[in-house]
């Protein structure tokens, strides 16, 4: 089989403007259905030979597929088919639609799915919880008790990665995707990235463990009091905006993205999420998991959790509410 040739976006969104080409999306139509690239046509691999010939009459029209992303095959088969055909022209940009909305290109969508925010605002209530906690936590702390203090640093460490990530994701993919959505949203979002950079400076402190915990601890009060009400800021004006303008497939992305990003801290985030839902959405989430982490959660990990709790807090707090 001949090598199918490939575009590179920036290529692709010329010719798209010039209307040379014509564009073909190769996933399955629920996913064409919620988003594809402005103007393309619908056609999956196991449909090529029969409607080709309907959607794309000419073959020597200049034509590109994509699907997901490099990983995903359908797109290359797609062009293949389309050149075993006869068609003569067939390229693929092989980054596909992850890599457009990434660079915050334009989408159509024959339907609008909002999304699904919820993990979102759990994110944000751990944040608020924990950052209260260990603000007392390390008021309280007795400078001999060393075991705690470790266990205590540690979490520091782990929630500070978490809130970088968080704020990094926002940054370089959830605004830039709503700037390009909304241009009046642009003095908002440039007010919440200044409040990151400043939430990113405080944390600097709170993290250098140079200084003894106790000595941290208004530094900790201090963030967290500016981590609250930049939380406050961004579920009232830019959560709307995300339900209004963002759909729950590039939501979607956006989600597994991160999880990706989570390396070595993933069972540990898992351990937290679980820890801070109220028991019916812990159930649900807990039953989407392999069976083996299900019954490790129940077994090893919670009861190692209530410990840590136990250790850090004095009490087995569940990090549902604020300090
Ligand atoms: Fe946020
Ligand atoms: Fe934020």
């Amino acid at each position: 089989m001949r090598t199918i040739a490939t575009i590179t976006r920036q290529e692709l969104a010329a010719a798209m403007q010039r209307g040379e080409v014509t564009v073909v999306d190769a996933l399955p139509a629920s996913y064409y259905d919620q988003m594809h690239l402005p103007g393309a046509v619908n056609l999956v691999e196991d449909e090529v030979d029969r409607r080709a010939a309907d959607l794309l009459p000419d073959k020597n029209t200049a034509i590109v597929t994509y699907c997901s992303n490099e990983a995903c095959r359908n797109s290359g088969n797609v062009a293949a088919r389309l050149a075993a055909l006869g068609y003569t022209n067939v390229r693929t940009y092989r980054e596909g639609i992850q890599d457009w909305i990434d660079a915050g290109l334009p989408t159509e969508s024959n339907e609008f799915v909002p999304p699904d925010v919820s993990g979102f605002l759990t994110a944000h209530g751990i944040l608020r919880a924990q950052y209260g906690l260990l603000a007392r936590a390390a008021r309280e702390v007795s400078p001999s008790d060393i075991e705690r203090i470790s266990a205590l640093e540690d979490h520091l460490g782990f929630m500070g990665r978490r809130l970088t990530q968080h704020h990094h994701a926002e940054d370089t993919r959830i605004w830039p995707q709503l700037r390009a959505l909304d241009e009046r949203l642009s003095d908002m979002l440039d007010e919440l990235e200044q409040d990151h950079d400043e939430i990113e400076a405080m944390l600097t402190v709170v993290n250098d463990d140079r200084e003894s915990l106790p000595l941290r601890a208004p530094a900790l009060h201090d963030l967290h009091g500016a981590l609250s009400r930049h939380l406050d800021r961004e579920e009232e004006r830019a959560v709307p905006q995300i339900q209004r303008l963002i759909s729950q497939p590039i939501w979607a992305l956006e989600h597994e993205r991160f999880l990706a990003e989570l390396g070595m801290d993933q069972v540990t985030t898992l351990v937290w999420l679980l820890g801070h839902l109220p028991p019916p959405a812990r159930e649900a989430m807990l039953a989407t998991l392999p069976p083996e982490l299900q019954r490790e959660y129940v077994e090893v990990l919670r009861p190692q959790h209530r410990r840590l709790l136990m250790l850090m807090y004095g009490a087995d707090v569940q990090p549902t509410g604020d300090a």
